[in-house]
């Protein structure tokens, strides 16, 4: 096959950023999604309906001429979260929740540090039908980080399920056997995204012949077994599984430093590494219901009625992008080669 048209796609989760960095960030992702996730965690957080419907609005200006993308949006759970700030979200049109816990990535310092506590908060979304988005990693210093996300499911999410029976919750950017395992063993009320990068590569990746601080982001690169894993449930084509590109970009500086920041910004070339994924699986027949019905389904939101065109040609990701205020972006996979390219 050297063309595939399929419906249009969404991104069920991604960062933007804000201000000048939209500008650069909404026409990457509008360019092929309809719709995003939109994460909260900007300095300061988004924590209230309010917060989320002025960020909405500062979205919305920065689409290119025509366009109708849909950014969907969320708030960030802290120690303080109300069950009025839950229904206050609603009202607004919010769709998830996100929870962070303290500490385990960008921008996570403001976020939440006593799970147990926040059982009426979830009750609460169980009741209007929020989602629960969950960045699944503990934070413990004891724990090394490559175990982080499984202990995580032992001690937090495993409880929270069991205890929420009606919550739907999406295990983020999932990374390993322990997190696919858990999500098909779960309820039809959990459900995961999966990256490009956590497909596409593991740690050698990131650590063998130098560090690539471009392949460096939360939660960490696994070894190669773990990803293997992700191949198999995404070629597996179960619906508990679709895409969150997590594009989250950071300038150059600040990846390339001696404390380098975790993201990778990969909205120039998602859906095309995907779809290249599923060609080098075999499997691009599955690659529209991954990248376009699993998400929409799960959130209980419709379909996309467009449509894009995805054809087998190789083309080279930039080096760097220039940003509107002046500092360069290396984007994920940057200089290499694609294989496939979106149509017009
Ligand atoms: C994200 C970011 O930079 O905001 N970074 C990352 O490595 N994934 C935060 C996140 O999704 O955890
Ligand atoms: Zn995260
Ligand atoms: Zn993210």
């Amino acid at each position: 096959m050297s063309e595939i048209t399929i419906q249009t796609p969404d991104d069920w989760h991604l960062h933007f950023r804000d201000n000048d960095m939209l500008l650069e960030t909404v026409p990457a992702t509008a360019r092929c999604f309809q719709r995003a996730i939109v994460m909260p965690n900007l300095v300061p957080p988004i924590t209230t309906a309010e917060m989320a419907v002025k960020y909405q609005q500062r979205i919305l200006a920065a689409r290119p001429q025509g366009s109708s993308f849909e950014p969907l949006m969320t708030i960030y759970l802290t120690n303080s979260t109300s069950e009025a700030d839950i229904e206050a979200a609603k009202s607004a049109g919010v769709v998830a929740a996100k929870l962070y816990p303290a500490g385990a990535t960008t921008n996570s310092d403001a976020a939440v540090t006593n799970l147990a506590a926040m059982t009426p908060v979830f009750e609460k979304m169980e009741e209007l039908g929020l989602l629960l988005l969950v960045h699944g990693e503990v934070t413990e210093q004891h724990i090394d980080i490559f175990d982080r996300e499984k202990v995580f499911i032992e001690q937090n999410l495993s409880n929270i399920v069991t205890r929420h029976p009606n919550l739907k919750v999406v295990f983020e950017h999932i990374t390993t056997a322990d997190a696919a395992d858990f999500v098909l063993e779960s309820s039809d009320k959990v459900a995961a995204t999966i990256t490009p990068q956590h497909l596409m590569l593991n740690r050698n990746d990131l650590l063998v012949g130098g560090i690539r601080p471009h392949n460096y982001c939360l939660p960490v690169l696994k070894r190669q077994t773990h990803q293997q894993r992700l191949l198999d449930v995404v070629q597996s084509g179960s619906a508990k599984f679709f895409l969150g590109t997590d594009s989250a970009p950071h300038e150059k500086h600040r990846k390339e430093s001696a404390c380098g920041c975790a993201g990778c910004y990969s909205a120039w070339s998602a859906i095309e590494l995907y779809t290249q994924v599923f060609d080098e699986l075999n499997v691009l027949d599955k690659l529209e219901a991954f990248a376009s019905h699993h998400g929409a389904d799960f959130y209980g939101l419709p379909r996309n009625n467009g449509t894009i065109t995805l054809v087998k040609e190789d083309w080279q990701v930039p080096a760097q992008i220039k940003l509107p205020g002046g500092d360069d972006i290396v984007p994920f996979y940057a200089g290499k080669t694609v294989h496939w390219k979106v149509k017009g």
